[in-house]
């Protein structure tokens, strides 16, 4: 994993933005992986911020969503498809037809999960998955102790992702109980991913993702298997690694050869 700590979230988002830049760059069909919550939305100013300025195209990229909660119709504001829309989507030039979103009204969810899947593989899959990490280690919505070779599928939130998420609802009773989440297999099968985490209440799921054991209890902590993982973190964030001296070193080092 390259640990990047930067003085604070804006400053990590916008170097976070730039990958996605020079991704898109490189690749104009790139697939990316995208979130949702509070953490990427300094992330997409800035990524519409660059469209703005005509240095990011996405005519010709596609997208695909980690999650979505389950009986919530797309156009609930607290939909994870209402969040798309108004933090990105509706400010950007990806076609609408190559934004792939689950659908939390689905009839028969495992077939939706499947074809979800199906859909990541003839895209050529994932070239840059962003994520962010619920305080229990989270990613996605794959609670701990979900498979760490899971693939999309339904899962059942725990109450403390219902109280951390119940903010985006009028009362934690309208937060649902279940979700569609791309699995902790689909996520790893990403050729690159981009981990951003800010403020203090990240910091033990940030030190327990980085430096503890692979488990199923963190499940951001199967990241460390992950050839190419970047994790940009704010001071809060970053203040229980034991090694972030270690990490700003490499980072200060880093030749100038090696690109994102
Ligand atoms: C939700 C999302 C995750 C996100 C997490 C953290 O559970 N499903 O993808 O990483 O929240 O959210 P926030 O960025 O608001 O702290």
């Amino acid at each position: 994993m390259e640990i990047i700590i930067c003085p604070d979230a804006d400053s990590a988002s916008l170097s976070a933005a730039d990958q996605v830049a020079s991704l898109l760059h490189s690749k104009p069909t790139a697939v990316l992986g995208l979130a949702t919550g509070g953490t990427p939305l300094a992330l997409y100013s800035e990524i519409i911020r660059k469209y703005q300025k005509h240095q990011i195209n996405f005519s010709q990229a596609s997208s695909f969503n980690l999650d979505e909660y389950i009986g919530l119709a797309p156009g609930h504001p607290a939909s994870y498809q209402s969040f798309m829309q108004e933090n990105l989507f509706r400010h950007i030039n990806m076609p609408a037809e190559s934004v792939h979103i689950p659908d939390g009204l689905a009839v028969d969810v495992p077939s939706h999960c499947l074809a979800y899947e199906n859909s990541i593989r003839e895209a050529g899959g994932i070239d840059l998955q962003i994520l962010g990490i619920g305080t229990d280690g989270h990613i996605g919505f794959n609670e701990p102790t979900s498979s760490l070779a899971s693939r999309t599928r339904i899962k059942t939130l725990t109450e403390r992702t219902r109280s951390d998420n119940a903010r985006f609802f009028h009362s934690m009773e309208e937060v649902p109980h279940h979700v569609i989440t791309m699995g902790i297999g689909t996520i790893m099968e990403s050729r690159a991913i981009s981990l951003l985490a800010f403020g203090e209440s990240k910091a033990r799921a940030v030190a327990d993702m980085v430096e503890g054991p692979i488990t199923s209890s963190v499940p951001a902590s199967i990241l460390q298997m992950h050839p190419t993982v970047r994790v940009f973190l704010d001071e809060p964030a970053a203040a229980l690694l034991s090694r972030r001296d270690y990490y700003r070193h490499v980072f200060a080092r880093k030749p100038s050869w090696q690109k994102w």
